[in-house]
């Protein structure tokens, strides 16, 4: 079944009876064609409006405007239980005291008129489903008997046992230890396929739609980013928040500048850029782009070497790098061209992007041209090309997010005057300088009214691209 988003958009009123103008736009003027049999990962910072998005197609919160259509029917203003829809959240919501069996059975019991089924007909069906999810040898356990994999799958199976037109999972793999999560990633990409059934996968975790998604979505602040096949999107990110969330580690961002096509961080010459205009930029490197050379042209001073088989990561330092630590991934065989404490560095031009330092914008050159105008024109094909194109929108503490290791100026005093101060009333004005998030509307907080929302959501970590800065090395 296909959906098909259009201009859909999700605006909140505001929770502060003080400024009624400080309304949410969670999800804002979204366009979006899911096709037929595809699993598409929904992916983004924490608040950026992944699961408004899924309700709204759900039908469990109503949209401000815009229309969804399932296949050619417009689904809009449909109920939630006739649109056709099998939904799993991330904390199962089993009924505790009901068995696997009977918590799969039970969305079949609900069936009305025409597509009510018989006793005989729900028990295979269960059965049928049981066995997709490989659940169906703990049948007659409670829920509270089972691992949280388990739990998940018979969620899971909750959701299928109606053969939904649409499945729809919000961060299923959350609650679960990292190596389940990875099992059952796996599962639930085996499943999608064996029964076609189109499928959302919300999750906040880059890697996790990488690896399990036909087409992945990238969202911040409720507008889409950009849209594509996991690797092209990793591959040509159409701007530098694209470029930042996706990848681990994370792409290392420098300061450069473009003067008569080549490129500059700091005052080396570090690539020939032909076609590129001259301009401040954002340089992305992306960890495996930098090549280990005697006479490299970028050079950085080494801080750590890890070894991870065959191979080795360096760890050093640039004035000009806006991440705390610049990080390469190079091959063992290279490792003969270090000197103790100096690394210098060749860069493999289709991992280096430049993004215009204004509108964080990429700013194409040499063969990159060509090379993202074929990947235009396959996706355009596939019906799955989008790039946010207008300016890029910002969050309250934008202006801070390129911040080096350094504290900003003043920032001790003011942390230490929150100690011995008594706390102003002014407080957010205070609070704006040291890159608090008290004015945004909060990250990732499920405001408790959530009347609309039919389970209770726990906290996901705030494990967004801002966030791959301040990691701790
Ligand atoms: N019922 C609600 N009332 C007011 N604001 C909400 C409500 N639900 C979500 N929001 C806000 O909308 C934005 C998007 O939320 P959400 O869709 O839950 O994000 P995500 O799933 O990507 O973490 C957030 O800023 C959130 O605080
Ligand atoms: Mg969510």
């Amino acid at each position: 079944m296909k959906v098909v988003l259009e201009h859909l958009t999700k605006i909140f009123p505001s929770r502060n009876k003080k400024d009624k103008d400080a309304e949410v736009v969670a999800v804002n003027d979204f366009d979006l064609v899911i096709p037929d049999g595809k699993l598409i990962g929904l992916l983004g910072p924490s608040g950026c409006g992944k699961s408004t998005t899924l309700f709204m197609i759900s039908g469990l919160q109503a949209p401000s405007s815009g229309k969804i259509y399932f296949g050619d029917d417009e689904v809009t203003k449909l109920a939630p239980e006739n649109r056709g829809i099998g939904l799993v959240f991330q904390n199962y919501a089993l009924y505790p005291h009901m068995t696997v069996q009977q918590n799969i059975l039970f969305p079949l019991q609900n069936l009305k008129g025409p597509n009510r089924l018989s006793k005989e007909e729900m028990l295979k069906r269960a059965n049928d489903v049981a066995k997709l999810v490989q659940i169906d040898e703990f049948m007659n356990r409670k829920p509270s008997e089972l691992s949280g994999g388990q739990q998940q799958r018979v969620a899971i199976a909750r959701a299928l046992v109606k053969m939904p037109r649409v499945l729809l999972l919000d961060e299923p793999l959350s609650n679960l230890d990292a190596r389940l999560r990875l099992q059952t990633r796996e599962e639930i990409r085996r499943i999608q396929r064996d029964t076609q059934i189109t499928t959302i996968f919300v999750t906040h975790d880059q890697e996790e739609a990488m690896s399990i998604s036909d087409f992945i979505v990238v969202m911040k602040l409720g507008v889409i980013m950009q849209t594509g096949r996991p690797q092209w999107v990793y591959d040509d990110p159409a701007n530098l928040f694209v470029a930042k969330f996706l990848g681990t580690p994370p792409i290392n961002v420098f300061k450069g500048r473009v003067e008569g096509e080549k490129l500059y961080i700091g005052e080396e010459e570090v690539l020939g850029v032909p076609g590129a205009d001259d301009r401040e930029v954002y340089v992305g490197i992306r960890p495996e782009g930098f090549l280990l050379k005697k006479n490299g042209k970028l050079s950085c001073k080494v801080s750590g070497i890890d070894v991870m088989g065959r191979d080795v990561s360096v760890v050093s330092t640039n004035e000009n790098s806006l991440n705390p630590v610049v990080r390469s991934i190079i091959s063992s065989d290279e490792m003969g061209n270090i000197s103790s404490d100096e690394a210098r560095f060749d860069l493999k031009s289709h991992k280096v992007f430049l993004f215009d330092s204004e509108t964080e914008l990429r700013v194409y050159f040499g063969e990159q041209v060509a090379a993202h105008e074929k990947m235009v024109a396959e996706m355009k094909e596939a019906g799955q090309y989008y790039v946010h194109e207008g300016p890029l929108p910002r969050e309250a503490d934008d202006a801070d997010r390129h911040k080096t290791a350094e504290a900003p100026k003043g920032f001790f005093a003011k942390v230490k005057s929150l100690f011995t101060k008594k706390p102003k009333k002014e407080k957010p004005a205070e609070n704006a300088d040291m890159g608090s998030e008290n004015e945004a509307p909060a990250e990732g907080e499920v405001p408790a009214e959530n009347a609309e929302t039919p389970v209770e959501k726990s906290d996901t970590p705030a494990e967004n691209a801002e966030n791959h800065e301040g990691e701790a090395e």
